[in-house]
């Protein structure tokens, strides 16, 4: 199979498989997986999430498709289980180092789906060792991508929108979170506006797309922001089980598209923990993550 090469194909490319066919994945590409991992690990902030692949047996198959996503997965043979401990940005770090490999296995063809919801934790605890203070904030399956979509699969992309993203207005702004960035269509192919656009195609639990970024005009910084769910029972779930973590995975997704896109483009720049001088003045439901640096000459002398 021809692998893709560029960055911005692949991360048009992707989508969540939810079925998958019978074909084994090659020996030699789980191998170059566990490369992968270890490439990736420890993550941008440090944090060391450890990494296995389980592979599932042709007898434990269906019973693992179950007890991992409750029937919604169908056909996956083999699963990447992470554990990390809670520490600061540790969910984003998980979400960093997974959508790299993600992102490798689209360019090789293979299917991956994130399971962050759908899956029984206390039976995948069975399937790895976990020291008392490590959590498994997801698991995800890979296979070859089953030919026919079938119905169950083409539900389940309707129920949480799968094919559409939130307009540029809601994402993404200009010095503050109350003026938005109005998208070029299409974006500048040459700029951060490309970057952007890479970031908002990335995945995201229930596609909350949960990705505020506000570019500083003065020093061409993009802040990156975390907008969480500000529900009652959002709020009680989030105290009790921690559930809003899922959302600092897609931060570090975020964070991965947006940075690859950067880097094909040739755009410098890097992360840096930065935060505006208006942070004191957030929502509630509002919290900044990290900042990427441009060096911005190059930005201006192009527009
Ligand atoms: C952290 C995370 C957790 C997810 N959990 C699930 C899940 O439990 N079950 C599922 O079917 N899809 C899950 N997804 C996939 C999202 O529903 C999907 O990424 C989103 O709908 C956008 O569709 P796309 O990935 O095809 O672009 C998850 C995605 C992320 C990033």
């Amino acid at each position: 199979m021809k692998r893709i090469t560029s960055v911005l194909e692949v991360i048009r490319a992707r989508r969540s498989v939810r079925h998958f066919s019978d074909r084994e994945v090659e020996r030699d590409i789980i191998t170059k997986l566990e490369e992968w991992l270890e490439k990736y690990g420890p993550g941008y902030f440090k944090t060391g999430p450890k990494f296995r692949i389980i592979k599932a047996s042709d007898n434990d198959r269906e019973k693992l498709n179950g007890i991992i996503s409750y029937g919604i997965i169908r056909g996956a043979k083999n699963f990447i289980v992470g554990r990390t401990k809670k520490n600061l940005r540790a969910f984003e770090d998980f979400g960093y180092v997974l959508q790299h490999v993600i992102l490798e296995c689209t360019a090789l063809g293979i299917g991956t789906c994130w399971i962050g919801g759908t899956f029984s934790k206390s039976r995948v605890k069975q399937l790895i060792e976990l020291e008392p203070d490590e959590h498994i904030p997801a698991i995800i399956a890979i296979g070859y991508p089953s030919e026919n979509r079938d119905l169950k699969e083409r539900m389940m992309r309707k129920c949480v929108h799968g094919d559409v993203r939130k307009p540029w207005r809601e994402l993404f702004f200009a010095d503050n979170l109350f003026v938005p960035i109005l998208a070029e269509t299409p974006p500048d192919p040459q700029a951060y506006d490309m970057a952007l656009e890479m970031l908002r195609w990335g995945p995201s639990a229930s596609n909350h797309q949960p990705w505020r970024v506000v570019k500083d005009e003065r020093n061409g910084a993009y802040h990156f922001f975390v907008r969480r769910n500000s529900g009652i029972i959002y709020k009680i779930l989030h105290s009790i089980l921690q559930v809003g973590n899922i959302q600092s995975i897609d931060m570090g997704i975020a964070m991965c598209h947006f940075e690859l896109a950067a880097k094909e483009l040739g755009l410098p720049g890097q992360w840096q923990n930065s935060p505006p001088a208006w942070i004191s003045d957030l929502p509630d439901n509002i919290e900044y993550v990290i900042s990427w640096m441009t060096n911005d000459q190059r930005e201006r002398e192009c527009r």
